[in-house]
């Protein structure tokens, strides 16, 4: 009973893990999906950014696009690997959009009890929810009474403003069949900044499985390397039926679109694959952006953590920003990389 083991390292790395593209806001939609499978893949599960389940059961149009599955390649091969977040603070709002995901062909819906942004949760949505425990337990309550048998899973933070909340709402969570439980480790205010509160997230691991909690665990904060996987290692002989076999990575992707595949033992990034990468990624916007300078944009927004790969790499960065035009952007993408040493 005392030896419960959380993870498994053997020589390469970590054996037997899941790993799940978070959800992010605005970044992680279906071209960077799409792109990301296509050349790196090793991802177990994508999550969409969250999904606004409006109260007159709408989404927006540019919303809807990102899970159509018309828009996304090979939807056959890995549509059950894409799950959708929604964000919603009413039962009749998340039921009425998990079934439209389940329509379209979904497997599982993932309810965002997590976002910290003052507009969310301000309307006590995302993680505003944590700090009406009454309400979110009733909420929970009216959504597994209707859709208790299909596949739900919940993405929260260990509490709103301390981590001493995450008891009572691990308690509350340990009630319903939920799929799977990522639990982010931080609290509200922490935003995404500093370090994750790893030993609170242990305990939350341990309240949830003493109060009958079956769902599998999924850790989310800061994974970035095989080193920061091992800090989660020590989650060994926490003393009861514990596992967490999976972990949810969003900005360690983003700087590092192999990191999966280095985790589970493979090569690190390549310059040659980065820089196939970035060509279909501007492919894919340009497919819905019609202006250069409107891709150039989405594509700074890779850049923003892509340029830790090129040593020395103010001057020619600045050129990437600065660029306006398509014939710009290459020049100087092109530039960065016959200059700037691959690092
Ligand atoms: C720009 C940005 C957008 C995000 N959008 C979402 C979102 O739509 N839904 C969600 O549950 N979390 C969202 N997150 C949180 C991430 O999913 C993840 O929990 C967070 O980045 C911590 O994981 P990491 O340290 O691996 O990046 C967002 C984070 C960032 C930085």
């Amino acid at each position: 009973m005392n030896s419960a083991v959380f993870i498994f390292f053997d020589r390469q790395g970590l054996i037997n893990m899941k790993y799940y593209f978070a959800p992010m806001e605005g970044i992680t939609l279906y071209p960077l999906r799409n792109v990301h499978h296509e050349i790196f893949g090793g991802i177990d599960k994508y999550y969409t950014p969250f999904l606004t389940a409006h109260h007159n059961m709408h989404f927006k149009k540019r919303e809807k696009r990102d899970v159509m599955p018309e828009f996304i390649k090979g939807f056959e091969d890995y549509g059950n690997e894409i799950v959708p977040q929604i964000m919603s603070n009413r039962v009749d709002t998340f039921v009425w959009a998990a079934k439209e995901m389940w329509n379209l062909g979904y497997n599982e819906v993932n309810l965002n009890l997590g976002c910290p942004a003052a507009t969310v949760t301000n309307s006590h949505k995302g993680s505003g929810l944590l700090t009406d425990t009454e309400y979110l337990d009733s909420m929970l309550d009216g959504i597994f009474e209707d859709l208790g048998n299909k596949s739900i899973s919940i993405k929260t933070r260990l509490g709103f403003s301390d981590e001493s909340e995450a008891d009572r709402l691990m308690e509350i969570y340990a009630k319903y069949p939920i799929s799977e439980l990522t639990i982010h480790a931080r609290v509200r205010e922490d935003f995404y900044k500093g370090e994750p509160r790893i030993d609170a997230f242990k305990r939350a691991v341990e309240v949830y499985r003493n109060a009958g909690g079956k769902a599998d665990i999924v850790y989310n904060g800061d994974i970035n390397s095989i080193d920061d996987l091992k800090k989660i290692e020590s989650f060994d002989s926490i003393g009861s039926s514990i596992s967490c076999t999976s972990v949810m990575i969003g900005r360690g992707l983003l700087s590092n679109p192999a990191l999966a595949r280095q985790l589970q033992g493979g090569k690190p990034l390549e310059a040659g694959e980065l820089r196939e990468y970035l060509k279909r990624l501007y492919e894919e916007y340009s497919l819905f952006i019609p202006e250069d300078r409107n891709v150039i944009f989405k594509m700074l927004e890779h850049w923003a953590f892509l340029h830790v790969h090129f040593k020395d790499n103010e001057k020619y960065l600045k050129a990437i920003r600065k660029s306006r035009s398509k014939g710009e952007y290459m020049a100087a993408v092109n530039n960065i990389f016959a200059s700037c040493e691959f690092i």
